[in-house]
């Protein structure tokens, strides 16, 4: 056990996983993600990591990681028998209707997330009938019933994207549940918010909250700072910084460049994620914590694997049907 241990600690540590805490932190985490990497053999299970997890989740115990839109790809080809979804319930949910004989499960019973509880399928259901013939364009961060409801889902990587061929055949959409991602996107595609693009009042408690009077500051600090947002923050934001994208835009734009500096205005795991791949590069903090998405620690995976029935993820077969109609056309437009 302990020469297992010890290289366990050695490969946390090429990870870098020792440069962001205390001394005696990596051997505490090693010998949790040994557990959770055996039981994970063990079961025939597979661990998706979302980007806004924490690194010892990511890099110690992650299988498949990415952004929501890769996550769901990756998971339409998982052998695995078993899907733990470290990430939101909607993500997991999404996971669940693409793979309907796996067993998925969010190992936290507080994985929400403020934008898929902005709306439900009554909702949509209404706004259908005040729009009839709107194609309903919904962000992935909903629940299986709103998007059983939807033509199209979308993710940030391909929302623009998507956006673009839907309006090749209708005048006006339906973009729910963001409402400054939905005028972010308008303000590209040039079409005007309540006339041919219709939105709902949903917001990212994380995203909603920055302050763009911030960012002029920032820049007469740092020379050369590029500074990126995602998506989800507010309009008047976006305008003061550089770059608008999803977590996996964000992260490309920063592979591929070499700014003196970058300012990351997003959930904080990005940031650590970022810091630990480009450890060159020099980053500059200007994050908010994800209450849900940080209701999942490396302690919560393992008693998932220990005893996973609590947690499981299951969606009524009827809605699974609807939903994965919408999901599978997001395949098919962002291919
Ligand atoms: P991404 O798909 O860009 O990773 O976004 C997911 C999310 O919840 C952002 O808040
Ligand atoms: Fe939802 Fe915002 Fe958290 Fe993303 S960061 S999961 S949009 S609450």
């Amino acid at each position: 056990m302990t020469g297992a241990l010890d290289n366990e600690i050695k490969r946390l540590m090429e990870l870098g996983l020792h440069r962001r805490c205390v001394e005696g932190y990596i051997a505490r985490v090693a010998g949790i993600t040994l557990e959770i990497n055996r039981l994970k053999r063990e079961k025939n299970a597979v661990i998706c990591a979302h980007v806004y997890q924490t690194p010892d989740i990511i890099l110690g115990i992650g299988d498949l990681v990415g952004d929501s839109y890769k996550l769901a790809d990756d998971c339409r080809r998982t052998a695995a028998d078993i899907i733990v979804f470290c990430g939101v319930h909607f993500m997991a949910e999404t996971a669940k209707i693409l793979n309907p004989s796996k067993k998925v499960y969010v190992p936290s019973g507080n994985a929400g997330c403020s934008l898929s509880e902005a709306v439900t399928g009554a909702d949509v259901r209404k706004l259908k009938a005040e729009h009839p013939g709107m194609p309903v364009v919904t962000y992935i961060n909903t629940s299986a019933e709103v998007k059983a409801e939807s033509d199209c889902i979308v993710t940030s990587a391909n929302a623009e994207k998507i956006l673009r061929r839907m309006y090749e055949k209708h005048e006006k959409v339906i973009f729910i549940p963001d409402r400054f991602m939905g005028a972010n996107l308008a303000k590209v595609l040039g079409k005007t918010p309540g006339k041919e693009i219709i939105l709902w009042n949903g917001t990212c408690i994380v995203h909603e909250k920055f302050d763009a009077s911030l960012i002029r500051l920032y820049r007469e600090k740092y020379p050369g700072l590029v500074a990126l947002a995602h998506a989800e923050c507010p309009s008047e934001l976006i305008s003061a910084v550089d770059f608008m994208g999803g977590t996996g835009d964000m992260m490309r734009y920063v592979e591929s460049t070499d700014a003196a500096a970058y300012l990351l205005v997003t959930e904080c795991g990005f940031g650590e994620l970022a810091k630990l791949r480009f450890p060159k590069k020099n980053f500059i903090a200007m994050c908010r914590l994800c209450p849900y998405m940080k209701s999942i620690t490396l302690e919560s995976v393992l008693a998932l694997l220990k005893d996973p029935s609590p947690q499981e993820i299951t969606v009524p077969p009827a809605i699974a049907a609807r939903a994965k109609i919408a999901i599978d056309k997001m395949f098919e437009l962002a291919a």
